[in-house]
């Protein structure tokens, strides 16, 4: 293989690693609750009508529902069952990033 053809193979990779790891750069890292939250504003969706909004409570009081959803204190109908695949440190790190003003779903 000649120099020249060499020097085109180099870019070549040059621009696949590029390609490979440019949205790994451009998107920040979303912390555990915003992950984890992701999922609620299927169903909590500000302008959903028959399930009651989660928005605007304070994680205090979100952290102690899904506890309670949890622990079967609160019987629902998909709540007992979505709270019960979280540990209390992923349920607190829900409610930090549900509860915190104007990220997720609180407005
Ligand atoms: C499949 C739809 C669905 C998803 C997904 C869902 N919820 Fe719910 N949620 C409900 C329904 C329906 C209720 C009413 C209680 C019941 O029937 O279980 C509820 C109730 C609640 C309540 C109590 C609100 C109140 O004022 O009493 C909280 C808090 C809550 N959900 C938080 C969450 C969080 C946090 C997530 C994400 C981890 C989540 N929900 C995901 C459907 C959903």
């Amino acid at each position: 293989m000649g120099e020249r053809r060499l020097r085109h193979v180099r870019v070549a990779v040059a621009a696949a690693v590029a390609v490979l790891t440019a949205p790994a750069v451009a998107a920040p890292p979303a912390s555990e609750g915003a992950m984890l939250a992701a999922p609620c504003a299927a169903c909590h969706a500000p302008d959903a009508r028959s399930i009651p909004a989660i928005a605007g409570l304070p994680a205090e009081t979100l952290g102690e529902l899904l506890l309670k959803y949890q622990s079967g204190e609160i019987e629902g109908t998909v709540m007992n069952r979505i709270a019960a695949g979280y540990t209390p440190e992923q349920i607190r790190a829900i409610a930090d990033h549900l509860g915190h003003p104007g990220t997720g779903t609180t407005p």
